[in-house]
């Protein structure tokens, strides 16, 4: 029978900026959106009857209706009747490794390796953008975790543009386990405390996007300028969310008082990522945040940025 492994990255904001509000009800974005190589992996092989079956080694996630990945097998089977019919329902099995609710995609990248799962198992032969419009069904990141590398998000996240990729830099994400933050309400508060600066207008909205390619991380990006870049990381979302969770804001001033180029929250948070030269550099700060906060609720990971998004393992 046959069955796929995928490896499913997690991702970093390096840029969230919000723009404003939409008809749909979700925010006008600017993002810059990160690979790295922390990654979930995904095992995919048909199930002997129609139905969809999840499997997860993580406690905390569901395995039900309610999970992005099966719905991400739920809207395959809906999309194409024949090909379920013909070959039966699938059979899914997460292994996690990414920490979950956290701001860095796991769910979606579970998702969008479903979506890729299911395009090789059913042979439908669709394209990377075919994929990508089922993706933004699901979710506004499950279009970037498909491709991943380095990419530039508008519109609810899901238009994506090419942007040159980052490699070689290294990355310390640090979360307490005991902390989860829902994106829903991240979004929601930040409407309450900032929608009076929020564009309104369709057409100004347009064009403060279209400059982004000239903005000043787009540069330092396209010039590979990791000084720069570390720098000139910006997430609006930490407005909200450093003031309502103090240990968050506290562990992203212990890692700025680092020899680091740069630290951030990333996506709704609460992890808090911090970008490094050198893999040495990274433990070396990761030991010394560590030492200062000793709370066993605090767990680190060191990674590097990744050049892609799902990969079949082979
Ligand atoms: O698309 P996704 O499921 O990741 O979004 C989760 C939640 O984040 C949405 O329900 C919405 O509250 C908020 N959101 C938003 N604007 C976006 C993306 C997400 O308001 N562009």
């Amino acid at each position: 029978m046959q069955s796929y492994s995928l490896i499913a990255p997690a991702k970093i904001n390096l840029y969230l900026e919000i723009l404003g509000d939409r008809p749909d009800g979700f925010h006008e974005l600017i993002m810059i959106l990160q690979s790295i190589e922390l990654a979930d992996r995904i095992d995919i092989q048909p199930s002997d009857t129609q139905k969809i079956y999840l499997y997860c080694d993580h406690p905390q996630v569901p395995t039900d209706e309610t999970n992005l990945a099966y719905r991400a097998a739920q809207l395959m089977c809906d999309v194409f009747p024949e090909m379920h019919a013909n070959y039966g329902g699938v059979s899914i099995k997460i292994t996690k490794n990414i920490p979950v609710a956290a701001g860095l995609a796991g769910g979606s990248g579970n998702a969008a390796a479903v979506l890729v799962g299911i395009n090789l198992l059913w042979q439908l032969g669709l394209t990377q953008p075919e994929l990508q419009d089922l993706a933004a069904k699901l979710g506004s990141d499950i279009p970037f975790c498909i491709a991943g590398g380095t990419a530039m998000a508008t519109g609810r996240g899901e238009k994506l543009d090419e942007i040159k990729h980052l490699n070689d830099i290294w990355v310390i994400l640090a979360k307490y386990e005991n902390i989860s933050v829902a994106t829903p309400w991240a979004y929601q508060t930040y409407r309450q405390q900032y929608s009076d600066t929020y564009i309104r207008d369709l057409t100004a909205i347009k064009s403060r996007t279209a400059k982004i390619h000239s903005r000043p991380l787009v540069e330092a990006i396209n010039h590979q300028n990791r000084q720069q870049i570390g720098k000139l990381l910006h997430n609006d979302l930490e407005k909200v969310v450093l003031p309502s969770y103090p240990q968050v804001a506290e562990l992203k001033s212990a890692f700025a008082a680092q020899d680091v180029l740069g630290t951030m929250m990333s996506g709704s948070g609460p992890t808090v990522f911090a970008l490094c030269e050198s893999q040495t550099q990274a433990i070396a700060v990761k030991d010394q945040v560590r030492t200062q906060i000793r709370d066993p609720q605090l767990k680190f990971w060191v990674t590097k940025f990744a050049s892609s998004g799902i990969q079949i393992k082979l």
